[in-house]
Parts: structure tokens; C-alpha cells; sequence
């Protein structure tokens, strides 16, 4: 068996050797133009010049659970795509939505501003019943963040394409569903997977169907937002504020409005990393199960687009 790793912004050495440990009878290498061909590829954000090459491909690995950026290239038809679910992720997801959530109704960046300032001054509690907070994906990740959200008796509400039933939490499902999800949520998450049907789907008209004093939390993919409808909704004041871990493009350019948003909060796509130890050995069980015709978790539905 033979496979080739590809990982745009990634170490290869590593990747390549944890590989070659976890499987020991395959020959694995990094991919480079004019390699030869292989059984898999392990990739994240390949150049399109590796499936132009590479014919005989079995089943492509995706070294991350979005595969927005893997289908955007011409593959192979008919080739199986694996992507990573959780891994350690889904816990990684749910601590940082929680910190975001309650810094933000804790008003913990409030507090930090005051105090570096030298101001003692305390706030009223607000009450807990009036921040329902609503995912936006029931999957792998939405899931465990709903759950955990859950956990610190917010009140949870959750949307997914097909319905879904999430133990504590509201569920909504399908664009019937919607408005009604929208209406009821205070803080909103997006952990949607990037497809045709889910771009810019944090815009103007949905935002505006947030209860007032509404927040965006996006840790998905920055095309799910139209980044000048939430500053437009800020400086209106319908919405709070934002935590924001994912962009349009990345690393956020330097002149983008965002950087001068003082109610936003911008990481550098680090709210859930793909660990390498725990990835490893999710993909190689899986490559082994593949070539032993043994059903694989993680199978993308590329009509669906995830
Ligand atoms: P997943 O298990 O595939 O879950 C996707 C969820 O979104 C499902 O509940 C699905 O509905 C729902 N969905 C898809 N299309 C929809 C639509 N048109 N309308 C309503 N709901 C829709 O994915 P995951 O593993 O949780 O990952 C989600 C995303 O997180 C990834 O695609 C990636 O972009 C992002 N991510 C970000 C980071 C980061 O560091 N920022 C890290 C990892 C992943 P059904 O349940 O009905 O199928
Ligand atoms: C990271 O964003 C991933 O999709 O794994």
C-alpha cells in the first residue's frame, strides 16, 4: 500500500513519520510534483496539481473535518473522501465556545477594561434565562458544544438540516425551521459545515431576526458571514458584539475593518486545532478498515458537500 501526504501550512516530516509508525507494512511519503502513484493521499488544502497526477487514487484523507476547501478541487469521481471527526476536537470546540459565551455574559471584557483602568466598580447579575444561546449544526462538533453549553443551565436551542434530537436542547431543522430558531436566540453559533447552501448565511436579514442585543459567534468558516451586515448591525446597536475565529481570508489583512471593532474578538483560527497524535491514529485505523473493505466512519457525501 502506498500513500502520500500533502498538508498546505503543515509540517510534513512529522505527519510522515507518525504514518509511516502506525503502518508499518505501507511506503509513505510526501507528495511532491511527479510522485509516484499511490493507493491514498492524506491531505489538507492540496494543490490541484496532486490529483492531476495522482490517477489511481482508492480514498483521499482530509487531515481536518471541513472539506469546503478539499471540494473546491477538480478530485477524482467516484474516489472516496474521509474527513476527521472530532479526534479531540469537539472537546477543544466546546471550551472555546463556552469561554465565549459566558465572557460574554459575564462581561468579562467589561470587567478587564475597568480593572486595567483601576475601577472597582461591580455589575448587576443578568439573568442566565434571558441569553438562550443557539448552534447553528447539530454534528460532531455542534453536539458537544450544545451539550456543554447545557451544562451551565443556559438555555440551548439547535438547527440542523435533518431533525435532530439533542438531549436539553431545542432542536429546528431546515429553513421551515429557521426564522423560529433565529427569533429565540440571543447568542448565536455557527458550526455549520461551508456548502453552497450555508455561505453568507450570517448576513443582514438573519442577523436582524436575533433578539436584540444579539452576539455572533463564528467558528466555522469566515464565508458563512457577510463581514460588513455584522459591523453595520454593531454600530446600529442590534447586535452586541462578536467572537470571531475564522475569516474570509486568512491571516485577517490588516486594514479589515474588523481589527478596529472594539465589541470583537478575533483568534487566529485556533478554536479546535487538528491534533496530530489523535488524527494520526484516526486515519491510519481508517485506511487500514478501507483497504480491508471494512465500513469507515468520517465517509463525505459529496452531493451534500459534507
Ligand atoms: P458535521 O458533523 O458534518 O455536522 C454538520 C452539521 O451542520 C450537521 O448537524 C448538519 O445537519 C448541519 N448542516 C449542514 N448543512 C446544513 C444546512 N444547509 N442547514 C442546516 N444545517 C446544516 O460537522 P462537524 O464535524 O461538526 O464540523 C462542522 C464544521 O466546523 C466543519 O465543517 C468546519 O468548517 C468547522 N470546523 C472549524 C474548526 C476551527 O478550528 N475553527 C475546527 C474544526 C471544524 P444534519 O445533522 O442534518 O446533517
Ligand atoms: C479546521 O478548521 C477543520 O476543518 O478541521
Amino acid at each position: 500500500m502506498r500513500i502520500l501526504f500533502s498538508g498546505r501550512s503543515m509540517d510534513s516530516e512529522p505527519w510522515v513519520a507518525a504514518l509511516r509508525e502506525a503502518l508499518p507494512d505501507a511506503s509513505v511519503e510526501a507528495w511532491s510534483p511527479g510522485a509516484a502513484p499511490a493507493d491514498y493521499a492524506v491531505v489538507w488544502m492540496p494543490p490541484q496539481q496532486l490529483f492531476d497526477e495522482q490517477r489511481g487514487l482508492r480514498a483521499i484523507f482530509n487531515a481536518g473535518a471541513g472539506v469546503d476547501a478539499l471540494l473546491s478541487l477538480a478530485l477524482p469521481e467516484g474516489v472516496p473522501i474521509v474527513r476527521i471527526t472530532d479526534a479531540g476536537m469537539a472537546v477543544q470546540m466546546a471550551e472555546f465556545v463556552a469561554q465565549a459565551v459566558i465572557r460574554h455574559y459575564r462581561e468579562l471584557d467589561e470587567y478587564g477594561r475597568g480593572i486595567s483602568s483601576g475601577a472597582w466598580r461591580t455589575r448587576p447579575p443578568r439573568p442566565r434565562a434571558s441569553f438562550p444561546v443557539g448552534i447553528m449544526g447539530l454534528g460532531v462538533l455542534g453536539a458537544r458544544v450544545a451539550q456543554t453549553i447545557g451544562g451551565f443551565d443556559f438555555p440551548v436551542l439547535g438547527w440542523s438540516r435533518t431533525p435532530r434530537t439533542v438531549a436539553g436542547v431545542a432542536c429546528f431543522s431546515g429553513p421551515d425551521g429557521f426564522h423560529a430558531f433565529l427569533a429565540r436566540t440571543r447568542v448565536v453559533v455557527c458550526l455549520l459545515p461551508l456548502t453552497p447552501d450555508t455561505e453568507n448565511i450570517l448576513n443582514r436579514d438573519t442577523l436582524s431576526r436575533l433578539m436584540p442585543g444579539g452576539y455572533v459567534i463564528n467558528v466555522a468558516r469566515g464565508a458563512h458571514l457577510v463581514d460588513e451586515d455584522l459591523v453595520a448591525l454593531i454600530d446600529n446597536g442590534h447586535l452586541s458584539g462578536a467572537t470571531l475565529d475564522v475569516f474570509r481570508t486568512e491571516p485577517l489583512p490588516a486594514d479589515h475593518p474588523f481589527w478596529r471593532c472594539p465589541a470583537i474578538t478575533i483568534t487566529p483560527h485556533v478554536s479546535a486545532r487538528t491534533l496530530h497524535a489523535e488524527s494520526v491514529a484516526q486515519i491510519a485505523g481508517r485506511i487500514l478498515a478501507f483497504h480491508r473493505r471494512e465500513p469507515v466512519g468520517g465517509v463525505v457525501d459529496r452531493a451534500r458537500r459534507y
